[in-house]
């Protein structure tokens, strides 16, 4: 079931809905005549402070119009993705009760009409998203139990603003909630060849301006992906890469687009290989797709945002697994590059798979390079589960991508490549070892890696392997199991791309 968005007026008349939603910081509510009075008799009954991501629920009597009050904190310094967490926390709220229509009152403090919009749809889709297919008696009760309306108490003037912020937001959550059912699903369910089913999928319903290559074991070989097949080759599943490309319907034809490429780490499953992981750590590798997945959800709605740039997505989609046939500790393999590598742990294998991916992508000469890969555990200790590692050769262009990634509520934290650590991946008998002779500052080795084959090109690292999957809750944005990370923060990028050249 879809929910309604309504964006109504701050007029003197509540509707009579069972829950509003109040963002609580001094009086910045912006009500005016009853519900100003109504509001103060019932904050008078909150003990809250209205401290940042504070909540407290309040009943009211029943011939009220409100019955129910969730009242958020905004704190001293509101910002819009305090807001966007309120709606996602009341939103949780309301589905754990039969709640079905809810009153968002939108505080004074927020101008940006856009923000506003993204951010509550954003707020309500992605926060009572739940991975619930498996779950014979959870899927019922969320059928029944879904908000129907939502209304949206909003300041004179912003209007119209907050109702394109949320037609765009439902398409940023759309997307999101794409990454995370790939990711969320069971390994069995997204080999290689189920990602080529769903890519396929993505360029048959596009309307023109999606279309698919697909390489097999063979192409691969034939394009000397060395590196990539050498992973794959543990595994009974056979290895795909994939290559999407966007088109824009170009208006203007004098004026040349900008490229981008998007390479998504999809290792469907990651036992390690012979260098096998530890139980516990190998329980939630189904994760290792993330990356990939995010160029999915990033595919799956570029129609619909229609960003006046190229954008090519690439994805080396295998498994890595222990088995007779598997890659071996000391086996030095060539990548595309023409680099050779000294595969010391079979474990660091992203790393491998994106060598290749990123080769491959360098062909069509793009203006910039994202990777998007859940690379290292290191970087989860680095930066732990809510922050992503990025990683560039541009400053600019980080500086830009961070900007986006906020807008999102997307944490994202700047990590140096230090030309120090080069020397540690340097191999006795390979141009290149696959890990470093350390084991300190794994996430930038793993990175220090990967430059070995960009080049001179523009590039981003993302080191998503915290924010991709968490099995406990702390942003309620992002509910437990995947989150989607990268892919909002990406969508919003290449927006605030399209938006400068015009
Ligand atoms: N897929 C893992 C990284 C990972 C860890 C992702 C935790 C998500 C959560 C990656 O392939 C890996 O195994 N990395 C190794 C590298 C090491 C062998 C140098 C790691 O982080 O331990
Ligand atoms: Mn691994
Ligand atoms: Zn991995």
């Amino acid at each position: 079931m879809t929910t309604r968005y309504n964006v109504k007026k701050k007029t003197s008349v509540l509707p009579r809905v069972e829950l509003v939603v109040l963002f609580w910081q001094k009086d910045h509510l912006g009500l005016v005549g009853k519900d100003k009075v109504f509001v103060e008799k019932m904050l008078a009954r909150v003990l809250a402070k209205g401290e940042a991501n504070e909540q407290q629920v309040v009943y009211y009597p029943q011939n009220e119009k409100a019955r129910t009050v969730f009242v958020y904190g905004l704190g001293d310094n509101p910002t819009v993705d305090i807001f966007r967490r309120g709606v996602a926390a009341a939103a949780q709220f309301a589905k754990g009760t039969a709640v079905r229509e809810i009153t968002i009152i939108v505080p004074e403090n927020f101008k940006e009409g856009f923000e506003v919009g993204v951010a509550a749809v954003e707020g309500i889709e992605l926060g009572t998203y739940q991975f619930a297919k498996y779950q014979v008696e959870q899927n019922k009760i969320n059928q029944e139990r879904s908000i129907l309306e939502v209304n949206l108490l909003v300041g004179k003037g912003l209007g119209a603003s907050v109702a394109r912020g949320l037609k765009t937001g439902k398409i940023y959550s759309d997307a999101a909630i794409l990454t995370r059912d790939l990711v969320n699903e069971p390994a069995k369910n997204t080999s290689p060849s189920d990602l080529v089913t769903v890519a396929q999928g993505l360029a048959d319903k596009s309307k023109g301006n999606i279309k698919i290559e697909i390489f097999d074991e063979k192409e691969c070989a034939l394009r000397k992906m060395g590196a990539f097949l050498a992973v794959a080759q543990g595994s009974t599943h056979e290895p795909y890469f994939i290559h999407l490309v966007y088109q824009p319907e170009q208006k203007d034809i004098k004026q040349e687009l900008e490229k981008i490429a998007l390479v998504g780490k999809g290792i469907t499953f990651d036992a390690g290989g012979l260098s096998i992981k530890p139980s516990e750590s190998m329980e939630t590798m189904k994760c290792d797709m993330a990356g990939a997945a995010a160029v999915l959800g990033i595919f799956s709605v570029l129609e619909k945002i229609r960003p006046q740039v190229i954008v090519h997505g690439y994805i080396a989609a295998c498994e890595n697994m222990p088995s007779g046939s598997a890659i071996k500790p000391g086996d030095v393999v060539e990548t595309q590059s023409g680099k050779t590598v000294e595969i010391r742990n079979t474990d660091a294998e992203g790393r491998l798979t994106l060598a290749d991916s990123i080769s491959e992508a360098l062909k069509d000469k793009p203006d910039f390079l994202i990777d998007i890969a859940t690379l290292t555990g290191a970087c989860v200790v680095a930066l732990g589960e809510e922050v992503s590692g990025l990683f560039s050769n541009d400053q600019k262009l980080a500086e830009e991508f961070m900007v986006a990634a906020q807008k999102e509520g997307e944490q994202v934290w700047p990590m140096p490549l230090v030309s120090d650590y080069r020397s540690l991946l340097k191999s006795a008998i390979a141009d290149l070892r696959n890990i470093s002779l350390k084991r300190w500052g794994g996430a930038i080795t793993a990175a220090l890696f990967l430059e070995n084959f960009v080049g001179k090109t523009a590039w981003i690292h993302l080191d998503i392997a915290g924010p991709a999957y968490s099995e406990q809750q702390v942003n309620p944005v992002n509910p437990v199991g995947a989150s989607g990370a990268a892919t909002r923060a990406i969508l919003r990028f290449l927006r605030d791309l399209k938006t400068k050249k015009e």
